[in-house]
This record gives C-alpha cells, sequence and structure tokens, in this order.
C-alpha cells in the first residue's frame, strides 16, 4: 500500500486564447500514493466545487494510454516525471511529501489555450487530413496474407503507428515543432505496401500542412524522442526528410 503525500499544487488557469493566464497554488493534502494524477485532479475539482469555486479545465478520454487527449506539462515534463508514460498512467507515488507540483498546458503557437489547461489540438487533425490516410479501394475483406508483408516492416510500422498524437513532441520542443508526430504518421504507412502508392503526395501535403499551421523548424534537439511516451524515435523525422526530398525531386 503506498502511503499518502501532502504537496503544493499549482495549477495554470486562462479563461481563453487571448486572456492573461496565471497560477493558482492549492494544499493538497493526505492524497493516497496509488491514485493517479488525474484523479487527483478530480479531487481537486471536488473540492474547487463543494467550496463554490470554479472547477480546473483539463483535458482527458481514456485514462489508460491510448487516446492521447490527457495534456498536461508537470513539473517541466510532458507527461510529467514518468518515462514512456502519459498524464493518466502517472501514479502519485512518483512524487514526495512536501512537493511542489506545477501544471501548465501545452505551451505552442499552434494549439491556442481553450481554457485552462485544455488546448486545441486541432491542428494535428489538419495535418492528418491532408494525408495521413490511404484511398485505396479495398473491395471485399481479403485474405490477411494477400499482401505479403516482411515481419521486420511490420514491426516498425507498428512501432510508428503507436503514436497517439498527443502533442508532447511540440510540447517538448523548443522550436514547437511537430516533425516527430508528423514523421511518425508517413512512416507507418510508408513502411508498407498499401501506403506508397500516396506517399510522395502524402509527405508534401502534410508537411505544407505542417509548415501553414505554424509549428516549428526541427534542430535536431531530440527533446521529443525523450519525451514521446510512446518511445517514437527520430529515426522516423529522417525517414519523412527522406520521403519528402525523393518527392520533390521527382516533382
Ligand atoms: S486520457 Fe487517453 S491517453 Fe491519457
Amino acid at each position: 500500500m503506498d502511503k499518502n503525500i501532502s504537496f503544493t499544487l499549482k495549477v495554470w488557469r486562462q479563461n481563453g486564447p487571448k486572456a492573461k493566464g496565471h497560477f493558482d497554488t492549492f494544499e493538497m493534502k493526505d492524497i493516497p500514493g496509488d491514485t493517479s494524477f488525474l484523479e487527483m485532479l478530480d479531487i481537486l475539482n471536488e473540492q474547487l466545487i463543494e467550496a463554490r469555486q470554479e472547477p480546473f479545465v483539463f483535458d482527458h478520454d481514456c485514462r489508460e494510454g491510448i487516446c492521447g487527449m490527457c495534456s498536461l506539462y508537470i513539473n517541466g515534463h510532458p507527461h510529467g516525471p514518468a518515462a514512456g508514460a502519459t498524464t493518466c498512467q502517472l501514479y502519485m507515488r512518483r512524487f514526495k511529501d512536501g512537493d511542489v507540483i506545477t501544471v501548465e498546458p501545452w505551451r505552442s503557437a499552434a494549439f491556442p489555450v481553450i481554457k485552462d489547461c485544455m488546448v486545441d489540438r486541432g491542428a494535428f487533425d489538419k495535418i492528418i487530413q491532408a494525408g495521413g490516410y490511404t484511398t485505396i479501394r479495398t473491395g471485399q475483406p481479403q485474405d490477411a496474407n494477400a499482401i505479403l508483408i516482411p515481419k521486420e516492416d511490420a514491426d516498425e510500422a507498428m512501432d510508428c503507428a503507436t503514436c497517439i498524437g498527443c502533442g508532447a513532441c511540440v510540447a517538448a520542443c523548443k522550436n514547437g515543432s511537430a516533425m516527430l508526430f508528423v514523421s511518425s504518421k508517413v512512416s507507418q504507412l510508408a513502411l508498407l505496401p498499401q501506403g506508397k502508392p500516396e506517399a510522395a503526395k502524402r509527405a508534401k501535403a502534410m508537411v505544407m500542412t505542417m509548415e501553414e499551421l505554424g509549428f516549428g523548424n526541427c534542430t535536431n534537439t531530440r527533446a521529443c524522442e525523450a519525451e514521446c511516451p510512446k518511445n517514437e524515435s527520430i529515426a522516423n523525422i529522417a525517414r519523412l526528410n527522406r520521403e519528402f526530398i525523393s518527392a520533390k525531386l521527382a516533382d
């Protein structure tokens, strides 16, 4: 049984994208170590509602590391101090009695704050809409072996496909670059035969859309790779650059 901890919680409050934000500070008492970080925020909100104060707004959905919604910047790290984990997979046992825990939203020009720590990540949807899919007519369900794929390629494509589009890579990057996200989405299709026919069009459209939406340029700091909750590799960025340059040369 994990012991209870008491700590100071500082959370970012902001009424909208243009509003001036500030930190609110709360003293959290006797929170069990086996409470998840999001459950701890639920406790805070119960206390705020009981005191007739406005609850703290944050995003969440699956609470099991799948949807990528729980976008909180905790003590200087996207998703907090646990490596390879999302905020919803973070437990209070990671913190010590007397700690100061600071919670901020993803900070990026391309992810405007909606309220408090909820940001609009619609920019990622626009990048996917630009080319993160295949338009092949598959017809009737086929035998799974109709198109043979080497196991190494299938495994690598699956690793790329585990990107949950949470935006931690953008939040971690001093340039606000979305290259790890875009390269993972391009790679998962570029590695498979089904993705090849539209590969050139896809790489160009997704990179162009990313640039139009105000994401910064990649300068290889590798902060994205270090903070990605799904351990996406920057080898994907090298693959995206190859795909993009070959597409431009073919033009
Ligand atoms: S709430 Fe879905 S990944 Fe955290």
